[in-house]
């Protein structure tokens, strides 16, 4: 299945990522810029914050409360669609997946 990044410039990057693999994941991975995952995967960093595309925000759903506090690190703004991109598992639904990446992970 796919995911899009879509960088801060606009620069738009495809990758292939598996059944659940988080986004972070299928990021790092690739070499996606703009993604870092500092703490793999732990909600302990915020180095993996993305903004949901607002046609995919019903199906990736909300940030859950614990990645809500975790995004108050967050070096770029937050905004209603932010999430951590480790707390996105990939499944079938989400296949081609769009997420906007912020100015700066630090
Ligand atoms: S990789 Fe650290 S919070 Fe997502």
């Amino acid at each position: 299945m796919k995911i899009i990044f879509v960088a801060h410039d606009g620069t738009r990057t495809e990758v292939e990522a598996s059944e659940g693999e988080s986004v972070m994941q299928a990021a790092v991975q690739n070499g996606v810029d703009g993604v870092i995952g500092e703490c793999g995967g732990s909600m302990m960093c915020a180095t993996c914050h993305c903004y949901v595309d607002e046609d995919w925000i019903g199906k990736t759903g909300r940030r859950g409360e614990g990645e809500a506090d975790m995004l108050e690190c967050a070096a770029s703004e937050v905004k209603a669609t932010s999430r951590l991109s480790c707390q996105i598992e990939m499944s079938a639904d989400l296949d081609g997946l769009v997420v906007h990446l912020p100015e700066a992970q630090i």
